[in-house]
Parts: structure tokens; sequence; C-alpha cells
């Protein structure tokens, strides 16, 4: 079975095809193209210009897709089409549900509309991973923070969430306050890596609080009065040490919380995917303190390169929700009532 998988649900035009044969797959063409470049000039993502660029690349990007995997004649040789179909910017995921919907009929395949997210949580089985449930998923992403229960597969269920900024959102406004390039996260990282996390104090909001809940809006705050109380612009050793220490925050409160609602749920896998994950201070805290705490939970994280948006995570989720959802039929006749959807929840 081949599916053909495409995302459009923030600034990455992407598609990829996936061979499946016999419950193993094949990443067979994983084509991204990044926006990042052009929403850099601006300090963020700006919708309006997204879509528009969108628009220009889905087609190339899909026929890119299609010729890499080898495939001469998409009608005949893809069996499934797998789009996003929400949460994201609603221009932004039009243009991918709508180029989805036009093959989906045209070719006269079945349609899958699959959650962002359920992509992002996915993300670390890319590489084939045999996963024992129930699993704790860690999504940390720009526009999401959340831990998701799983008994099964398609069986999410959101046991802790942001209250407020999500996790990469909190590095791109830190960013922003270090006068630092967009998106934050990678140059926030870089920076730390020579800094030290003990100088700065950050505070570790909703770190005691019962739930498995997060709060990242007051870290941006605290930045800003640190940047403030300095007489004069953040830079050298004192930005890197302001970077590892921010970092350090966030990783801190990410992994106590993941560890503790690891342990409530009696879980025997966690997972960690998103653009965040990419963090090595993140990556490298929650390896050792599952070595250290739960030794019996097997911690498996995306690849560096499928941690952010990408198609083939979209083509798993879309895949699973095939093989795992309760009705087939409906996936037939999906081009013609599929809406994309920007709150869509897991
Ligand atoms: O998953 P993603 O590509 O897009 C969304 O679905 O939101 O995540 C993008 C986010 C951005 O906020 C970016 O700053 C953050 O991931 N990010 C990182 C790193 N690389 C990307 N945050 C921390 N450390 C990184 N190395
Ligand atoms: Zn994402």
């Amino acid at each position: 079975m081949k599916i053909l998988a495409i995302e459009t649900s923030c600034d990455e035009t992407a598609a990829s095809v996936l061979q499946i044969k016999g419950g193993s797959f094949k990443i067979q063409s994983n084509i991204v193209s990044s926006q990042i470049k052009i929403h850099a000039k601006y300090g963020g993502i700006v919708p309006e210009v997204a879509a528009r660029k969108h628009v220009e690349l889905i087609i190339p990007v899909i026929n890119d897709a299609l010729k890499k995997s080898g495939i001469k004649n998409p009608r005949k040789e893809i069996d499934v089409i797998a789009v996003t179909e929400g949460p994201g910017l609603v221009t932004s995921l039009l243009v991918g549900m709508e180029a989805a919907k036009t093959f989906s009929y045209l070719w006269n395949k079945p349609l899958i509309g699959v959650n962002h997210i359920a992509g992002h949580i996915y993300s670390p089985l890319l590489e084939n991973k045999k996963v024992k449930f129930p699993i704790l998923s860690l999504v940390v992403s720009g526009g999401h923070t959340e831990l998701v229960l799983m008994k099964d597969f398609e069986k999410f269920k959101v046991v802790g969430q942001t209250i407020d900024d999500a996790a990469g959102e909190a590095f791109d406004k830190v960013a922003k306050i270090l006068e630092l390039q967009y998106p934050g996260g990678p140059v926030i990282s870089k920076l730390a890596e020579k800094g030290d996390a003990k100088v700065f104090d950050f505070p570790r909001p909703m770190k005691g609080s019962k739930d498995f809940n997060f709060s990242f809006s007051g870290l941006k705050t605290a930045a800003l009065y640190k940047v403030k109380s300095q007489r004069s612009k953040v830079k050298g050793q004192k930005l890197y040490d302001i970077c590892a220490s921010f970092e350090e925050a966030v990783a801190d409160v990410l992994v106590y919380k993941t560890i503790k609602a690891a342990d409530k749920y009696k879980v025997k896998t966690i997972l960690l995917g998103g653009g965040v994950s990419a963090n090595t201070r993140l990556r490298k805290k929650l390896k050792s303190e599952v070595k250290n705490k739960l030794p019996n939970v097997n911690c498996q994280m995306s690849k560096v390169k499928y941690t952010g948006d990408n198609a083939a995570m979209i083509g798993l989720a879309g895949y699973l929700k095939y093989k795992y959802g309760k009705n087939k039929n409906k996936f037939k006749n999906n081009w013609r009532t599929l809406r994309a959807n920007p709150e869509l929840e897991l």
C-alpha cells in the first residue's frame, strides 16, 4: 500500500510518499519546503504570506515527492491520500486540503484527514520502532505543549497541556526579547551551548501544581525583566547564560511533569515529538531522568530531522488512522465533506 501525505498547517509546504508492506513501512520520499527565511524578516509567521507561498509550492512539492519515490503513474500506484486537517492556520491548511481533495476526487482514492498533533505524537515511530502501550507522549511545538496518554493506537487522552503559551512560543518570544532571529528555538539552543544554566534564576511555573498542566508565559516576562535590569544590551557570555538558564527552566518543568505523569499512569513507553523536541538539553534531560527514575520505561524520541513539520509523520498518522480507525468506508468519499479545521482536537 502506498500513501501520499500532504502537510501545510503552518509555514512548511510538505509532501511524502510512504510504502507499507507487511506491517512495516518505508519513507520513499519526504519533501519539506520551508518558508522560515521569508517569515524571519517579519519576526514571525505572517498567515497571508504563508498561504500565498503554499499556493505557489503545493503542486511542485507534491510532484517532487511523487518523482523521488519512483512513482510513474500516481493514479495507479497511490492507494490512499492523507492530509493535515488541523489544527493550524486556516489559510495554510486550506491549500493542502484542497489539493488533497482534488487528487482524491481525480484518482478516486480514499482521503484521510489527519490531526497534526497525532503526526507529532507518532513521529518517533517513523523509524519503524515497536512500542508497548500504555504510552505517554510529550508533544512540544510552536503551537502546542501536551501530555497525551494512549492505551492503544488512535486512543488519545490529553492529560496535561499548557494553560497559556506553548513551549516553542516561549522560545520564539524570549528570542524576540533578546533581539535574536525567528524562530527562536534553534538560535537560543545554539547560544545556550556556551552558557551556564545556573547563572540566571528563572521560575519553574506550575512545577508544584498537582495536575500535569504547564505555563510558559511567565518565563517570557521573567526574561524581559532580566534584560531590562541589565545596563546595556545583553550579549556575549551574559547572552549565552540567559539562553541556557531559560532553556533549563523549560526543560526542567517539561521533564518533571512527564516523569510524574508517566509514573502515575504506569506507562511502558514515553514518546517525545514536535519542533521543540529538537532541543538537545530537553532530549538529554528526559533520557537521563527516565533512566534514573523509571528504568523500566522505554523512551523514544523523534529523530531530529522529523521533529519539525513534515509530511512523513502525517502519512504514518494517516496509515494508523486508516488501519485502527472504525469506519474505513467513510474515507472513500471524504473529498466531498472533509474540511480544514484550525481548532481540531485530538
Ligand atoms: O513542530 P513545529 O515545527 O511547528 C509547529 O507545529 O508549531 O515547531 C516549531 C517550534 C518553534 O517555536 C521553534 O522555535 C521550536 O519549534 N524549535 C525549537 C528548536 N527547534 C525548533 N525549540 C527549542 N529548541 C530547538 N532546538
Ligand atoms: Zn507542528
